[in-house]
């Protein structure tokens, strides 16, 4: 049976919270395309107070694709392979950069499952940024430029930098694990959305370089074009309650896990679809 759910915007350019729904139970085929279209639309979609264990989060995730290992480089959860279990200040660092998941290599995820196990009384929010309404607004001349670059992304990028402010010793063993092996790998900068055919910029802070720019130029531009991206207007932030759920659509989206409660436990678990490699405009 279809059951119309209630979506409900967050903010005004990305993300909308839907309610109505259990996602440990068996949902109907209605009910998952209704999730997915609201996934497209809003870019990621927020279920409050669910009561997901590992095996039904990974249920609810194979209904919308095929689930990756838990990361290239890094562990998965002991027991489910798919769960990327992120603990941090005990076994992650922390992600408080803009990034795409997993850009580094040949084929990003489509999408990522964010479930809340232990949140902070304050602090600990993730931002969203809606990288497809980002390219919309380009100056026109801006937008041209990018269509026809392509940037180089790596994983010993970003994450393996040195941040002063996280320099725990989970931080530590995460950067080494993080960039035990090396991926480099090169994406149009601008890729044509395979389900909704939008356009949207594929930046974030696995980005080295310009393909045939010098490292100066690259950074210069990288700024410019990823202020666009982060611009406030364009994003959603989440404050997070224990058992909330998060899922986003990776190829429209970029995001960033606010780091600002200190040694207080934070600990939420990722489920990752298999995606597609990014197409550029040109086919
Ligand atoms: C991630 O970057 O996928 C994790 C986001 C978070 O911890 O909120």
């Amino acid at each position: 049976t279809q059951t119309a759910l209630d979506v409900a915007k967050v903010a005004g350019n990305i993300g909308a919270e839907i309610s109505g729904v259990d996602l440990a139970a068996d949902l109907s085929a209605g009910t998952i395309a209704e999730i997915r279209a609201a996934l497209l639309e809003h870019k990621v979609v927020f279920f409050r107070g669910q009561d997901l264990d590992q095996a039904a989060h990974e249920r609810f995730a194979r209904r919308f694709g095929t689930p990756t290992t838990a990361h290239p480089t890094i562990p998965a959860l002991e027991g489910s392979p798919a769960v990327l279990d992120l603990d941090y200040g005990r076994t992650a660092g922390r992600a408080n950069h803009w990034h795409t998941d997993v850009t580094f290599v040949r084929h990003p995820p489509l999408g990522s499952i964010l479930r809340a196990v232990t949140i902070p009384p304050y602090g600990g929010d993730t931002v969203w940024a809606n990288t497809a309404a980002a390219y919309t607004n380009l100056p026109a001349e801006l937008r041209e430029l990018a269509d026809r670059l392509w940037a180089v992304h790596s994983n010993s990028y970003d994450y393996a930098a040195y941040k002063p402010s996280d320099d725990t010793d989970a931080a530590r063993r995460q950067r080494e694990v993080f960039t035990s092996t090396a991926y480099e790998t090169e994406h149009p900068v601008v890729r044509v959305h395979p389900e909704t055919g939008e356009r949207s910029l594929v930046l974030g802070g696995f980005v080295r370089r310009f393909t045939g720019w010098s490292g100066d130029d690259s950074r210069d531009l990288f700024r410019l074009l990823q202020s666009h991206v982060t611009e406030l207007e364009n994003t959603v932030r989440w404050r997070w309650a224990p058992g909330d759920v998060a899922f986003w659509d990776n190829r429209a989206t970029q995001h960033y896990a606010v780091a600002d409660y200190g040694t207080l436990p934070r600990r939420v678990q990722r489920i990752t679809l298999a995606g597609d490699a990014p197409v550029g405009v040109d086919g």
